[in-house]
């Protein structure tokens, strides 16, 4: 049963990354202590890449590796004169994250095309399951990474010259796990891109719809700082002679979480931002803090809000220079991702697909970030969401039913089914 072949596929690669590698069948084995780190470029990394491109191999696809690590498996199309149809995800993870987020999306797009295959569906456009490089952001600080080159918004060079906090340059982790190609994949013969992905969040579930169908990603924003103070003794040093990099931190936390709820509750508006990032050094119970690094995640689907507030956030800052005596900062805007319209067309195939399938849908936003957002600058892309038992992501306890993602597959194997032919 092809229901069975996703199960494992996602089953397997489940246990890649894990702290302890558990096989997670049902949502009772989860462990909220033992998630996923699988980011770009890491052995764990390589596990799930190297499975993926077996199973490809398997599936009967050509599998092809770009420059910046992108995965690429092509079924051929009857008609040669047709575009693409680019079907997938990631397999990269946050740090303890969950099974099902960019995982699903390639296993349930290679499950697709096994299903058109067993079908003996003739596909007039070529299908192409990708699984895209760094998505997550999580070791080269910028988020939709392998997406970004792919569509030609980041340089090549700049993209593979980045580091991660060990100083590992993205060309040699990817090189030194065997995943960094030679393939140029240009985007000049590619109509379509459809990402089938967890909601992450509870409207679905809370709901009891089957299926979301998207019509905006959020723009999103990183900003990353550093705030040097000046180490010292935490006996010795009098509270009025102390440059302490944390406790000016602590006003940039503050004030993030205090304006951002301003302005929800002024427009009515669908801003978030996060300090999920803070690390301090020296790190030691007796010593006043010297330096503290910052990662703020800033979110919206209207642009011009997303951008005033992060300038307000970079200002503050400044603030905190002349608030706490020696304190300096050093603010940086990893990338800005403007949020981002999917395609009416490739919505309403959607639509027709759950209609075909029999399950209820509901159209939507996403409040976090897809390869697709990038995919939809160039080519016309849609979104296929799940529910999120709870909305819960971004974390181990991350699950979806798995009667749902049967849900999801069928909606995806049918709108691959009619773009093929489109
Ligand atoms: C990516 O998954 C993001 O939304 O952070
Ligand atoms: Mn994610
Ligand atoms: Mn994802």
């Amino acid at each position: 049963m092809s229901a069975d072949r996703l199960k494992a596929d996602l089953v397997e690669s489940g246990t890649m990354g894990r702290v302890s590698p558990i096989r997670v069948e049902r949502r009772g084995d989860l462990d909220p202590k033992n998630g996923l780190t699988r980011p770009a470029g890491t052995q764990e990394n390589k596990k799930i890449r190297d499975y993926a491109v077996r199973r490809m191999k398997e599936a009967g696809l050509e599998v092809q590796i770009d420059e910046i690590g992108n995965i690429f498996g092509r079924k051929k199309g009857s008609k040669t004169n047709k575009g693409t149809v680019m079907v997938g995800s990631h397999l990269d993870s946050v740090i303890n994250g969950g099974m099902f987020d960019g995982a699903l999306g390639v296993f349930g797009a290679l499950e697709a095309v096994g299903r058109i295959n067993d079908e003996g569906f003739e596909n007039e456009r070529p299908v192409e399951v990708v699984a895209f490089t760094g998505e997550e952001g999580s070791a080269f600080h910028v988020s939709l990474l392998g997406s970004l080159v792919l569509i030609g918004n980041l340089e090549l060079d700049k993209a593979l010259g980045m580091k991660n906090d060990e100083g590992i340059t993205l060309k040699d982790a990817l090189e030194a796990i065997g995943h960094r190609g030679n393939f140029h994949r240009s985007l000049d013969n590619v109509e379509y891109m459809v990402e089938l992905h967890i909601e992450q969040g509870p409207v679905l579930d809370k709901e009891k719809i089957s299926i979301g169908i998207l019509e905006n990603i959020t723009g999103m924003t990183w900003v990353t700082a550093t705030i040097e103070g000046e180490e010292n003794h935490a006996g010795t040093t009098p509270m009025r002679m102390r440059a302490d990099a944390l406790v000016a931190a602590a006003d940039i936390i503050r004030f993030v979480h205090k304006r951002v709820n301003e302005m929800v509750s002024e427009f009515d508006g669908s801003a978030v931002a996060t300090v999920g990032k803070l690390n301090v050094f020296p790190n030691g119970i007796n010593i006043v803090p010297g330096r503290v690094e910052m990662g703020i995640d800033i979110r919206d689907v209207v642009e011009k809000n997303m951008r005033n507030l992060t300038q307000e956030i970079i200002e503050t800052f400044k603030s905190i220079e002349d608030k706490y005596y020696g304190v300096r900062t050093n603010v940086e805007i990893s990338f800005i991702h403007s949020p981002t319209p999917l395609s009416e067309e490739v919505a309403r195939i959607i639509e027709e697909s759950t209609e075909k399938a029999g399950v209820t849908a509901k159209r939507m936003n996403s409040g976090a970030g897809h390869d697709a957002q990038n995919m939809a600058k160039k080519v016309k892309t849609g979104m296929i969401f799940v529910p999120s038992v709870d909305g819960i992501s971004h974390a181990p306890t991350e699950w979806t039913n798995w009667n749902d993602i049967e849900n999801g597959v069928k909606v995806l194997t049918q709108t691959l089914k009619k773009l093929s032919k489109t």
